[in-house]
């Protein structure tokens, strides 16, 4: 699955940005709250707006403090999938399951250097795995290939049926790394500036995904 992310799309012009990736299997809300992480977006106002624009499914990225006060919110709006950050709340396990009873999957995130045996017991609480290959707060940044050991950890928790999730990557992601990822078992791949900042976002979506194929169908 090819998420793009509208972080590096134009503000201004957000209906037409989500016209123009087309065929893309979800998308990718970046909410920051200048606290969290040191940048701001968009909160709940712009995605209830965005969900009456676009069937595209949505997969909101909360990177702020407090998701167990916020989260709820966006599942309710019609989210279909809702993470938030593992380093951010002391109970994450309360907040996966108010996001899921208010009708949306529920993600975890970890940050790069966050590591993820901490956390195994719990994912099964999870329908997503949302595994940071930058710093998060900020498109355009380079990836972080040793984060990979966490995404082929947990697929392989998958692959034998001891967890069923899908493990997502976000940044960095272009038509390079994707190659990477795809290879460590990744389903899911968040690309911001790749897929907006190239003239036909659409085919960019699905040049990406004919690629991840390609990694797939050559390692299995
Ligand atoms: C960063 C965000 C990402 C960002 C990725 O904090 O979570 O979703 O949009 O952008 P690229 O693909 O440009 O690294
Ligand atoms: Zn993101």
């Amino acid at each position: 699955m090819i998420a793009p992310s509208i972080l590096s799309a134009d503000f201004a012009h957000l209906a037409d940005e989500l016209k123009a990736i087309e065929g893309a299997d979800w998308v990718h809300v970046d909410v920051m709250d200048n606290h969290f992480v040191p940048n701001l977006t968009l909160g709940l106002p712009v995605v209830q707006s965005l969900l009456k624009v676009t069937d595209i499914p949505m997969d909101c990225h909360l990177m702020i403090a407090n998701p167990e006060r916020w989260a709820p919110g966006y599942a309710e709006a019609g989210a279909y999938n809702v993470t938030f950050h593992a380093e951010a709340t002391d109970n994450p396990i309360a907040v996966a399951r108010d996001i899921r009873a208010a009708g949306a999957k529920a993600g975890l995130s970890v940050k790069p250097n966050t590591p993820i045996e901490p956390y195994l017991e719990i994912l099964r609480e999870f329908d997503t795995l949302l595994v940071m290959s930058v710093e998060p707060g900020f498109g355009g940044q380079s990836f972080i290939a040793s984060v990979l050991d966490k995404a082929k950890q947990v697929r392989r928790l998958v692959d034998v049926g001891e967890l069923r999730l899908v493990v997502e990557i976000d940044g960095g992601i272009n038509m390079d790394t994707i190659e990477q990822a795809a290879e460590a078992g990744v389903d899911c791949f968040v690309a911001g500036s790749a897929v907006y900042g190239t003239p036909d976002p659409a085919a960019t979506v699905e040049a990406l995904r004919q690629k991840a194929i390609a990694i797939e169908a050559a390692s299995a």
